[in-house]
């Protein structure tokens, strides 16, 4: 399987973030990958398929916990990956936060994949294009 199989068109090449083929093939290609096998197992591996560092229940609670976030708080996460984590945080937070998170990454399969999976506003951006 190629990183362009399943990958719904989406164009290849990340923003701002070098030419960077080792970042790419880790967070990129395997971000499209990613998403074709949650399409394959079903959407209940879609949340830990998609936290890509973040992981840990037990650490993503812990940054629930610090971020304290409440209402119609905004927050964004920049380096986002496929969106797992603020996934987990509109899950776990669902009842004191009620906000939409918006996500960026450089890697445009990785944003495309959290618009897919989770419904995330995202989009590509890297160090050097984030508005
Ligand atoms: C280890 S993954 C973690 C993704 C996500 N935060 C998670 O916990 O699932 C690191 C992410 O940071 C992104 N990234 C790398 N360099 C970046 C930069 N300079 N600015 C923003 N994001 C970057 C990568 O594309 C990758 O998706």
């Amino acid at each position: 399987m190629s990183g362009d199989e399943g990958s719904g068109g989406v164009e290849s090449g990340s923003v701002g973030v070098g030419d960077g083929s080792a970042m790419e093939a880790e967070f990129d290609t395997l971000a499209a990958w990613t998403e074709d096998a949650v399409r394959e197992l079903g959407p209940r591996y879609a949340i830990p398929a998609a936290c890509r560092g973040s992981g840990s229940p037990a650490d993503l609670r812990w940054l629930a916990d610090g971020l304290g976030l409440h209402g119609d708080d905004r927050f964004l996460d920049a380096g986002a990956g496929l969106g797992g984590p603020a996934a987990w945080l509109q899950v776990h937070l669902g009842v004191r936060w009620q906000a939409r998170p918006l996500v960026t990454d450089p890697m445009p399969h990785a944003v495309a994949a959290a618009r897919r999976l989770f419904d995330q506003p995202a989009f590509a951006a890297g160090p050097r294009s984030c508005p």
